[in-house]
């Protein structure tokens, strides 16, 4: 089974017509189109498919059990953000498919299993907590927050799961299973454009930025707009405006990086003032103590901009990750793999989370990049040409054969 067989069956699922971007939300119609996907992709490799307790699913070419040792997992992410690209995530599910079925032809028995994961909503795009399916199996998250956490039209994590068919009472921390690897390995498009600057297709991640997601919520008087003065407004989208400038200015300060990608202005009427704006900060940095600034800055720009409209200003955050150095004697062992099988593959580090990330806390976790022209990414524009995929899925199958063999 080739890679391009693979990848043409999965790309009109969950597509927009109007768009060309993806609308892939956990439990969702959507979703469950990637889900079948995989499974029929699974069962004609002959591997085992399941869910794990946090309805990630699995497919496993030899079972994991105490005698046979640790298994090697692989994977990444079937969801995706709202107008994503095709490749954030499928891309590393199809190459781990592709290069199953590549050892499998070349004669390879594995003496450890491999299992092909695919995390559920590592995007946070309905739930909005980045990464909460590899979060909940290593307890990065409340389980009963989790359980309560909402979509935008108010449906709870817990009710998505049931009506997708999964039980939401099972999700929790995954020892066992996470007992069970001994090594997971992400294959992920690049999300800039490093490589195509170096002229190579294949990279090594080093590490991930410190990053989070914060909820700003502003709270103003909804008024008349042909009737108010401008001196008796309490206008919540001056203040909203105001720290999205604040936020640019201080992450070009800091070398860092922040966005508002998502706002809401309530109750939204054109002639009319907002009552309550809320926004999304995403911030990231490379280093700890200037992520803990940046957000600092702006909270404080926020603060001061709603104080001067006589607006009120609430914070919190919804998903906050720590700064990520992956095992260093895995990426060594990986750049030698790759070194063999012909690939000179530069060190990277990435201001893009991903459930390696979350898992690194708890088992040796490294990613491979496979180059992007334009390094644009969450957008219908990203791109991976057929080839780099191609040699995406070589490497992929020299270091799980590396890993899995004898
Ligand atoms: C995941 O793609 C992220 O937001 O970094
Ligand atoms: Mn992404
Ligand atoms: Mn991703």
């Amino acid at each position: 089974m080739t890679f391009a067989e693979l990848w043409a069956e999965l790309l009109p699922v969950g597509r927009d017509e109007r768009t060309g971007g993806y609308r892939r939300y956990s439990w969702t119609e959507a979703d469950a189109g990637c889900r079948a996907w995989f499974a029929r992709t699974a069962t004609k490799l002959g591997l085992r498919t399941d869910f794990d307790r946090n309805g990630n699913l699995w497919a496993w070419w030899g079972r994991p059990t105490g005698t046979s040792g640790q298994a090697i997992a692989t994977g990444s992410h079937l969801d995706s953000v709202p107008d994503g690209g095709p490749y954030d995530g499928p891309l590393g599910i199809a190459s781990a498919f592709a290069a199953i079925s590549q050892l499998r032809e070349q004669g390879f028995r594995p003496a450890r299993p491999i299992g092909v994961a695919a995390f559920t909503e590592e995007e946070g795009g309905r739930f909005g907590v980045a990464c909460l399916g590899s979060r909940l199996a290593t307890g990065a998250i409340d389980v009963d927050t989790a359980r309560q956490l909402r979509d935008r039209t108010g449906v709870s994590l817990a009710e998505a799961m049931r009506s997708a068919g999964r039980d939401a009472s099972l999700l929790g921390p995954d020892d066992e299973l996470l007992e069970g690897l001994a090594a997971y390995v992400e294959l992920h498009i690049e999300q800039g454009s490093a490589l195509a600057g170096l002229g190579a297709p294949i990279a090594v991640a080093e590490g991930i930025w410190p990053h989070g997601r914060w909820r700003i919520d502003f709270t103003g008087q909804a008024d008349h707009a042909g009737t108010t003065r401008l001196a008796d407004r309490r206008d919540p989208m001056l203040p909203y405006a105001l720290t999205v400038l604040a936020a640019r200015a201080a992450a070009a300060a800091h070398g860092a990086l922040a966005t508002f990608g998502r706002v809401i202005a309530e109750p939204g009427g054109t002639n009319a003032i907002s009552s309550v704006v809320h926004a999304w900060l995403d911030a990231r940095a490379p280093d700890a103590a200037t992520l803990d600034e940046l957000v600092s800055d702006i909270w404080v720009a926020a603060q001061s901009a709603a104080s001067q409209h006589g607006v009120g200003v609430e914070q919190r955050p919804e998903s906050v990750a720590p700064l990520v150095s992956f095992d260093k004697r895995l990426r060594d062992r990986l750049v030698t793999v790759l070194g063999k099988a012909g690939f000179t593959a530069p060190v990277l580090a990435t201001g893009a989370g991903h459930d390696a990330g979350v898992l690194a806390a708890r088992i040796p976790t490294a990613m491979l990049f496979v180059r992007n022209p334009t390094g644009i990414s969450h957008s219908p524009a990203e791109l991976a040409e057929a080839a780099d995929c191609e040699a995406g899925v070589t490497a992929l199958a020299a270091v799980l054969a590396d890993l899995a063999g004898e």
